[in-house]
């Protein structure tokens, strides 16, 4: 009796151990990109920063371009979903300019930049996208700062 019992305890322990390893091998396995949810969330993500960075008077004087058609604005919003979709593992293929390009001449504060990632933060929350997701996304496109920022 108590060694049936054991060796039932036994093997499910070893069951739920190597289920548990198997459970986060796969996790860790799976690109930043996926587990913000793919490609409708990166698109979300991207959608909801553009209309953020529009409505924030901070910084929106930069925007001026993008602000001036639905055209304009959805073609920014999908070159930010394509960089972002990029640079987390995902499919996609980013044909924009690289960072220091696209920004050259747009004398871009440090400030403006910090204003931009605490609207990403915003966007991030709203869309309860878990903190080490935020984190690796903020680590990605935090070191973009010295690129885009041009003394
Ligand atoms: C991590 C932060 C940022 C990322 C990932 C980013 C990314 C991008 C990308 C992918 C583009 C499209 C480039 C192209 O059309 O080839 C772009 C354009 C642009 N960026 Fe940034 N950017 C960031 C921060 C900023 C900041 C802080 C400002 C200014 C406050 C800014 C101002 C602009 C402007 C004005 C454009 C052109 C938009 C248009 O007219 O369509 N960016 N950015």
């Amino acid at each position: 009796m108590y060694n049936k019992t054991w060796r039932a305890t036994g093997v499910a322990l070893i069951l739920s151990a190597s289920m548990a390893f198997c459970l986060s091998a796969a996790d860790g396995e799976k690109s930043l990109y996926q587990r913000l949810g793919g490609e409708p969330a990166v698109r979300a993500v991207a959608g909801g920063l553009v209309d953020a960075i529009l409505a924030d008077n901070r910084v929106n004087r930069w925007f001026a371009h993008a602000a001036s058609s639905a055209a304009n604005t959805a073609a920014y919003k999908a070159k930010l979903a394509d960089f972002i979709c990029q640079n987390t593992g995902g499919p996609c293929k980013y044909k924009g300019s690289d960072m220091v390009s696209a920004h050259t001449g747009r004398a871009v504060t440090g400030e403006a930049f910090d204003a931009v990632v605490e609207d990403l933060i915003g966007v991030l929350n709203h869309h309860k996208v878990p903190a080490k997701e935020k984190a690796e996304l903020l680590g990605i496109l935090g070191p973009l700062k010295s690129s885009i920022v041009q003394k």
